[in-house]
């Protein structure tokens, strides 16, 4: 079968588009890859309808692209978790695949996809793709929307584009659960979650194209008095998601949906996860590198 892209927003034609032709669940080759990578550069969100795989499949296809992400850690040993720790669990299942309780850490933290971020920007190695497999999936809210940072940054005023150049953001798991009013972390946790440093104008290594890297996870700008910062924040997170920058994803089961974190942000929606099973399963690669070079490398940091 041929591969064809198919953009999914006639007003946005270089924003998200559905790929049909690849099986995902089977070993891919040079060519598909290349067009895969090339259909990422050019639309940043890929939707594979009908991909109905494995662990196994979903790990063996994302090595394709780049080295594996370990996932963030939650605090749990390997003995607590329910999926082989390549593996972000984004589900509301415990390891008896039984839905969280109402006041449970896990939760808590799984909130934080709630906010607009880009997966792993609390890594001195940030995200290069994710890849989101919809095991079981709920059309009553829990929509995955995604932003294309590189609009957005095309539309900021030449005075503003000049400003952020080269400003340098912090970014940590401590800020953005922080916003949530998620707050209580051992000493342990807040070394293991020491900020991290990122540029805040980011080019893509193969087209060239700046765009804003922006993330729930930014709790300050270096040299700049945090309030002033964090206000400024808000005012850019605010231009950049706005409507005309941003694919909703409305899941139908065994989609298989693949960003680019390099030029996207993404959130999901609300719905009544204490009632309804949603089980997405997300593998993760690496950025070529650090955004901005800094002292010490985390010990989390390593590939598989
Ligand atoms: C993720 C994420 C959103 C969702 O997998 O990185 O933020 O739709 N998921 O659950
Ligand atoms: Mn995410």
């Amino acid at each position: 079968m041929p591969i064809e892209t198919r953009p999914l927003q006639p007003l946005q034609p270089h924003f998200a588009a559905e790929m049909t032709g690849i099986d995902a669940t089977r070993p891919l080759t040079p060519a598909d890859v290349a067009a895969i990578e090339a259909g990422m550069d050019k639309y940043a969100v890929l939707v594979l309808p009908g991909q109905d795989m494995t662990d196994e499949q979903q790990l063996d296809f994302t090595r394709n692209f780049g080295p594996l992400q370990v996932a963030a850690n939650t605090g749990m040993t390997a003995a607590d978790m329910r999926l082989h720790d390549a593996f972000a669990d984004v589900s509301n299942l415990d390891k008896e695949n039984r839905k969280l309780e109402r006041d449970d850490r896990r939760r808590m933290a799984a909130l934080g996809n709630r906010l607009w971020h880009s997966d792993a920007t609390f890594r001195v190695v940030p995200a290069r793709y994710s890849l989101l497999s919809g095991r079981i999936v709920t059309r009553d809210g829990g929509n995955t929307e995604f932003a294309d940072m590189r609009a957005a940054y095309d539309a900021l005023d030449e005075a503003t584009k000049a400003e952020i150049e080269d400003l340098v953001c912090e970014h940590s798991l401590i800020y953005s659960r922080g916003q949530l009013g998620f707050t209580n972390f051992t000493d342990e946790e807040r070394h293991r979650m020491k900020p991290v440093l990122h540029r805040l104008v980011r080019t893509h290594p193969v087209t060239g194209r700046k765009s804003l890297l922006m993330s729930a996870h930014i709790g300050a700008i270096v040299g700049w008095p945090r309030p002033e910062a964090m206000a400024f924040i808000r005012d850019l997170m605010e231009h950049a998601t706005q409507p005309e920058f941003v694919y909703v994803h409305r899941w139908t089961k065994h989609d298989f949906v693949i960003w680019d974190n390099r030029t996207t942000m993404h959130r999901v929606r609300r719905f009544d996860d204490l009632n309804i099973v949603r089980d997405l399963r997300r593998t993760t690669t690496m950025s070529e590198g650090p955004t901005v070079a800094q002292q010490g490398t985390q010990h989390e940091d390593q590939a598989r």
